[in-house]
């Protein structure tokens, strides 16, 4: 990543921040905790988190990204040296780095999944199949390692060729034209749902707000996916902050973003959940239930094998646009090493895939590395960014890297960055550790 390279706007930055923030997210992971985790509640505590915590740590972030201009690691320990504090801050952004490359490991998993399905679309393979023939189609494919490590393998490679040609050539374009017709997509499956699916059964599901099912592990999942759905915690907004335009906006910019994230995810399940009503299914399914309802949709619609194709394929790239985002904070950091580009990325990327392998070949791992990663090491980078922030850094960095004077909306965002994020975030790990 050269440092003196910006984006050309600040719409590039927010396509690219977007693509990174859409994904699998948003299609696959929203609707099947929001079915395990029991619906309205934890959608609820999800969209505070959003706004409460996630918003504000986004906008530090892109600005330490901006302020540094350079990877995480060197972009935080400059600003702790240069705020007269310790350069140790930096551990953050590595912290950050070895998080990216386990998401990886199972993300790409799942974006395999996808690619899966875009050749099963293809074929025709769930066409005018009876509900019970599609839910096997899943289990088979999850029974089938062989199968799941040639997906895997192929969205890897495409990953790394993109990211060792340079991220900010190819992205920005494929975000702007693509992500529109995704979310054209969705609203066909809506639509397909509203008519036909339980469509009162799946927004009762999805809004009615009973507390009592709220588990203190709920809680936890809600707050790890406000992260992981906004891309938070880890470095890689914090990695494009460094193409961040100087005068522009981070605060419209931000809210901009993270509403993009949110529509396009409650419009998923909006899509999702009257079609698990209306053919018998369980909300609580788990992984599978965007690959058994969404097909489920196009094997009966008309010009379903088309639609389901182009959907698939852009699910895939809504996926790759964030896998990028994965992989580039580390390989910056490589670089600044001088280690070339390509041989760092594939070196990471690699390292990637064999955890993938590993999430395949042996039960648990994909588990493990998807609740460590987003509930706990996401938060908790989260909450050292709000302390660095907040608390470390002058209250005039922020002033002048935000440029948006000492009004209300300031007052309110130090206010959130200083006390509701860090707090909240103490809390609720307090909560699921049962000591409060
Ligand atoms: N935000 C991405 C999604 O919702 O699919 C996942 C992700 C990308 C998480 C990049 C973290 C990250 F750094
Ligand atoms: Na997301």
């Amino acid at each position: 990543m050269s440092t003196n390279v910006t984006w050309k706007s600040r719409w590039t930055f927010i396509l690219a921040a977007t693509g990174s923030a859409v994904g699998l997210g948003n299609i696959w992971k929203f609707p099947y905790i929001t079915g395990e985790y029991g619906g309205g509640a934890f959608v609820l505590v999800y969209l505070g988190c959003i706004l409460l915590i996630g918003v504000p740590v986004m906008i530090a972030e892109i600005m330490v990204g901006r302020a540094g201009r350079s990877d995480p690691v060197h972009s935080m320990s400059k600003l702790g040296k240069t705020a007269g504090r310790s350069a140790n801050w930096g551990a953050v952004g590595g912290i950050g780095i070895l998080a990216g490359l386990m998401i990886m490991m199972f993300y790409s998993v799942v974006a395999g999944w996808a690619l899966d399905y875009v050749a099963q679309s293809l074929s025709g393979n769930y066409l005018n199949s009876p509900t019970e023939t599609i839910e096997q189609n899943f289990s088979q494919l999850l029974g089938n390692s062989s199968e799941q490590f040639l997906w895997h393998s192929i969205f890897c490679l495409i990953t790394a060729s993109i990211v060792a040609g340079g991220v900010t050539k190819g992205i920005g374009k494929s975000v702007d034209i693509l992500m529109p017709i995704l979310f054209g997509f969705l609203l066909l499956l809506l639509g397909y749902s509203w008519v036909n699916g339980d469509f009162s059964a799946g927004l009762h599901f999805m809004f009615d707000t009973d507390f009592s099912k709220l588990s203190s592990d709920a809680i936890l999942v809600a707050m790890g996916h406000a992260f992981f759905t906004l891309s938070l915690g880890m470095g890689a907004i914090m990695a494009y902050g460094a193409y961040f335009p100087g005068k522009a906006s981070i605060g419209k910019t931000v809210l901009t973003i993270a509403a993009l994230d949110t529509v396009i995810a409650l419009v998923a399940g909006m899509a999702m959940f009257p079609l698990v009503f209306a053919n018998g299914l369980t909300p609580s399914q788990g992984p599978g239930l965007m690959f058994v309802t969404l097909p489920i949709a196009f094997s009966n619609m008309a010009g379903g094998q088309f639609f389901g194709t182009i959907f698939f394929a852009l699910v895939s790239i809504a996926a790759l646009s964030s896998s990028i985002s994965l992989i580039e904070p580390g390989v910056a950091w490589l670089e600044k090493y001088g280690i070339k580009r390509s041989l760092s990325t594939f070196g990471f990327t690699g390292l990637a895939w064999l955890g993938g392998i590993a999430c395949i070949y042996y039960g648990g791992v994909f588990d493990a590395l998807d609740y460590l990663t987003a509930n706990i090491m996401l938060p908790l980078g989260g909450l050292m960014i709000a302390l660095f922030v907040g608390r470390i850094l002058p209250r005039d960095t922020s002033v002048q890297e935000l440029g948006m004077g000492q009004g209300t909306l300031f007052k309110y965002w130090w206010f959130a960055l200083r006390y509701i994020a860090p707090i909240g975030i103490i809390l609720v790990f307090l909560n699921s550790l049962k000591l409060i």
